[in-house]
């Protein structure tokens, strides 16, 4: 069907920042506002797909027409994935925190010593990778995002063959771009055989055509 060419697919959106506690009071997080995947899950939703956003805190209203799971930690983001399996395509467009830290049960207090506390950071879990390598419920297509501030080709094209993933969608989030938290963005898609630069568009225009080429893909790739 030409208006609703995902119709009958399911989709696993991830979006946002992650949040991670440092006590019950504090936490680590990044500048992700969840534009660019709210955006690619209401287009994807558009074109029939069944949606599951996964998304970590943000101001943005949840997505009309689609199953909305709202996390705070990237522990929590994997296991609402993993409960959104199987799926047909998978876009990890989350800015998920690479660490964690064992969060203190109650508020970290100033010592009267004036030495200031140590945070241990331990590994996150690499949601995009854990997909991506799942041996008995691989989408067929997995999505991933670069945020780069140097070499984005170069660093994104090592990224999709290091996390396993289809396609990615790079992006150079330097300060002077205004694309990170901003309404537009700047893409180059990379897929197994090369890297398309797509002019700055408004984030809800790439999402549009993300998902186009997601539709022909999933048109065009026989089943295996
Ligand atoms: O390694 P980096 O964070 O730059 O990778 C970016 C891509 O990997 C994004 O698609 C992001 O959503 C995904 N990712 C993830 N889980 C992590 C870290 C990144 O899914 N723990």
């Amino acid at each position: 069907d030409g208006e609703r060419p995902l119709a009958g697919r399911r989709a696993l959106v991830t979006a946002g920042p992650t949040h991670e506690p440092v006590d019950p009071v504090r936490y680590l997080a990044n500048r992700s506002s969840g534009t660019q995947g709210y955006a690619i899950a209401r287009l994807l939703a558009e074109a029939g797909a069944d949606v599951t956003l996964v998304s970590g805190p943000t101001t943005l209203p949840d997505p009309p027409g689609m199953h909305v799971i709202r996390i705070e930690t990237a522990r929590e983001m994997l296991a609402a994935c993993t409960s959104a399996l199987p799926c047909d395509i998978a876009v990890c467009a989350a800015a998920v925190a690479d660490w964690h830290i064992a969060a203190a049960t109650q508020k970290i207090k100033k010592t009267d010593d004036g030495r200031p506390p140590e945070l241990r950071l331990s590994p996150n879990p690499d949601i995009l990778a854990t997909l991506s390598r799942s041996a008995s419920a691989r989408p067929r297509l997995v999505i991933g995002f670069a945020a780069e501030t140097e070499h984005v080709i170069a660093h994104a094209t090592a990224k999709r063959l290091r996390k396993g993933c289809d396609w990615i969608v790079a992006n150079d989030v330097s300060p002077a771009t205004g694309i990170m938290g901003g309404t537009e963005n700047e893409v180059t898609l990379i897929d197994a055989s090369g890297a398309e630069h797509w002019p700055r568009l408004d984030k809800t225009q790439v999402a549009r055509r993300l998902v186009a080429r997601i539709a022909t893909f999933m048109h065009t790739q026989p089943e295996t």
